[in-house]
């Protein structure tokens, strides 16, 4: 009954990024000295993960390449005598079982994860969206609280965060009933509704755990918002046949799709970084002071 198997949606062009993420996949782009990728799947590993399915579309081997051997590299290091180096790349080459599939044409989210069925079989999973890091304020992650609903319920669990009414837009939004606390009973779900058409403040934060059920219903969901198929339409109608519950994260979701926030979280943890947080602080504080960077 444990969820073992996590799905990586990286297949996305990251437009709001563009042009840095033209050549370079967006999950790739570095926070500290990891790829953003790289977060994500140590964090599913550490919640107890142990296979994962990415899928990527053309152009986004690097992150094939990041987590696979790569025997020139590993030459030129041994005749570097880079020990640290080699024993970094040989545990990122051991994190996890790793597959890869392509999303051949962009068709949205849940055609994404509809590529997934077969490796997934007939076993509760997760989805871990490539652009999300979600940070837990407990001592267990944020997906193992998440597992624990699962395996309370026997239902999809949806990871979700309140936001202020005016960026709804910008996300799946839920309906539903808090059965206890930051535990919601979901009756359906939106995507991207206006402040207006919206059935809460209550919203996807980018990671989801789903009965396998979900393959039959987005095997007949129809292309909804922006021309795609979307998850969101897919967990509306799966609500409908069986229980899905919404889970208030505890913790903090970085959107590394947007760059304020990617930039922010790039700050946030620098200054969480013993070597780097008086240096840091140090320079902000003395770069604010400057006129030219005063607040306008
Ligand atoms: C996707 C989902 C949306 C979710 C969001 C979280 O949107 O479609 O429901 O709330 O991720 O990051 P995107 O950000 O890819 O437009």
């Amino acid at each position: 009954m444990s969820i073992r198997k996590a799905i990586i949606p990286a297949a996305g062009l990251g437009t709001r990024m563009y042009t840095s993420t033209k050549s370079i996949p967006k999950e790739m782009l570095p926070l500290m000295n990891r790829p953003i990728i790289e977060h994500i799947v140590r964090d599913a590993v550490r919640s107890g993960i142990e296979e994962i399915l990415v899928i990527i579309s053309r152009g986004k081997e690097s992150i094939i390449d990041h987590f696979s051997p790569i025997e020139h590299i590993n030459k030129e290091l041994k005749k570097k005598d880079k020990f640290n180096a080699i024993i970094e790349i040989e545990e990122l080459n051991n994190l996890c079982k790793m597959e890869y599939v392509y999303q051949e044409e962009l068709r949205g989210l849940g055609d994404a994860i509809l590529l997934a069925k077969d490796f997934v079989k007939q076993e509760g999973f997760a989805v871990l969206l490539g652009d999300n890091i979600v940070e837990s304020y407990g001592d267990e992650t944020t997906l193992q609280s998440m597992m624990k609903v699962y395996e309370r319920f026997s239902s999809s669990c949806i990871g979700t965060q309140r936001v202020p009414l005016d960026i709804v837009h910008r996300y799946g939004v839920m309906d539903g009933v808090e059965i206890e606390e930051g535990l919601y009973r979901t009756r359906g779900w939106v995507e991207k509704p206006s402040a207006n058409n919206a059935p809460s403040d209550i919203v996807v934060a980018g990671q989801y755990i789903f009965t396998p059920s979900i393959f039959d219903v987005l095997e007949h969901t129809p292309v909804g918002k922006n021309g795609e198929i979307q998850i969101t339409d897919a967990m509306d109608r799966l609500a409908k046949n069986e229980q899905v519950f919404a889970y208030k994260i505890n913790g903090k979701r970085h959107d590394m799709g947007n760059l304020l926030s990617y930039i922010k979280s790039m700050v946030e943890f620098a200054l969480k970084d013993d070597k780097l947080r008086d240096p840091l602080s140090s320079w902000i504080e003395a770069t604010l002071s400057k006129d030219k960077y005063r607040r306008r």
